[in-house]
């Protein structure tokens, strides 16, 4: 087990970042904020670096990675086709949380990209994330710094607990400012497809895009996006996503935006997307740890801004 490491998120500690840039080049594994979810981190260009992250995690190689970059230029350096509607998305939302779906170059190495012909490509709006990629001067592969399937880590805590004797190093950068993963967009297709939603909404995509696809699509082998599996962001305790319903009987904890109901613990969640999906995470980690029953949610409102709040709940959701 090693402690969270703790540069002041503001403006990170050169020695601790040095030591972090070090164990990249060197090969090892480094968890790092970035403002959507801690990201488990290696070197995007060592295969052997990459390995060591799904063995963490207990992934299977058929799910891709995010590789984060520092600038365009260095996603340009990965990409075989960078078009110029990947330069305007890239200049509107980055650094920010959007991942861009491009033709790889062959510098990236196929288990990064699960054997797929493209690559995701994020700047990430974090300090520590952007101080640490520059420093390694390296593409970071990272996918969430979580177990497969569970729900993804939103402070150096949540990492601690569940990979932290798998990771050679957590930089801690304080809780997360957007709480659930990047919009995934593929411009692989004639028309650019959401492979998964977020907090970058379809609507602010098709300001710059034109009308887009949403939804898989066809793919090769690999699975096109983990993040569409019908079962995912799951805690262990049993989820239900509450639209009208009855509470189910039993010990079981309630968090609604609306609509109060009695149960052994209640609580009320920010009514707004922003503010919701921020704490969300943190909720169902804690949540998750008190040996409830069953954990309720009341269904959020069908609106563009909470397309991704809802596609996680549905996702870490048991069909009533
Ligand atoms: O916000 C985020 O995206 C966080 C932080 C750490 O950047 N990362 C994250 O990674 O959520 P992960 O591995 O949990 O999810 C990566 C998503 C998956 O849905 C994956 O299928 C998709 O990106 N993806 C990555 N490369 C892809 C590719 N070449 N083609 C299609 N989908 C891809
Ligand atoms: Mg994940």
């Amino acid at each position: 087990m090693i402690d969270p490491a703790s540069p002041d998120p503001a403006s990170p500690d050169p020695a601790l970042l040095a030591r972090a840039a070090a164990i990249l080049r060197d090969g090892g594994l480094v968890a790092f904020p970035t403002e959507t979810v801690y990201g488990l981190g290696a070197n995007a260009l060592d295969a052997r670096a990459v390995e060591r992250i799904f063995l963490a995690k207990g992934r299977p190689a058929s799910s891709p990675l995010i590789v984060h970059v520092d600038s365009i230029e260095m996603a340009r350096s990965l990409a075989l086709e960078w078009t110029e509607l990947a330069d305007s998305l890239a200049r509107a939302f980055w650094p920010g949380p959007l991942t861009l779906i491009v033709p790889k170059q062959p510098n990236v190495p196929d288990i990064v990209t699960a054997g797929l012909p493209t690559v995701g490509l994020r700047q990430p709006d974090n300090p520590v994330a952007a101080a640490l990629i520059r420093e390694a001067g390296l593409p970071i592969a990272a996918p969430s710094a979580n177990r497969f399937m569970g729900v993804s880590p939103t402070t150096a805590e949540h990492v601690l607990k569940e990979l932290g004797d798998r990771v050679d190093i957590i930089l801690d950068g304080g809780p997360t400012r957007i709480g659930i993963e990047s919009t995934v967009l593929s411009l692989v297709d004639d028309r650019p497809r959401l492979l998964r939603p977020g907090m970058i909404t379809r609507e602010e995509i098709e300001v710059i895009a034109g009308e887009i696809e949403v939804g898989a699509g066809s793919f090769g082998n690999a699975h096109p996006s983990p993040g569409l599996h019908r079962k995912h962001y799951s805690p262990s305790t049993p989820l239900f996503l509450i639209d009208g319903e009855r509470l189910p009987s039993g010990r079981g904890a309630y968090i609604w935006i609306t609509q109060p109901l009695s149960a052994e613990h209640s609580q009320q969640m920010p009514p707004d997307a922003t503010g919701y999906a921020a704490v969300l995470y943190d909720t169902l980690h804690q949540l998750d740890e008190r040996g409830f029953d069953w954990i309720a949610i009341e269904k959020p409102p069908d609106w563009p801004e909470w397309a991704g709040v809802l596609d996680r709940l549905t996702r870490a959701s048991t069909v009533l």
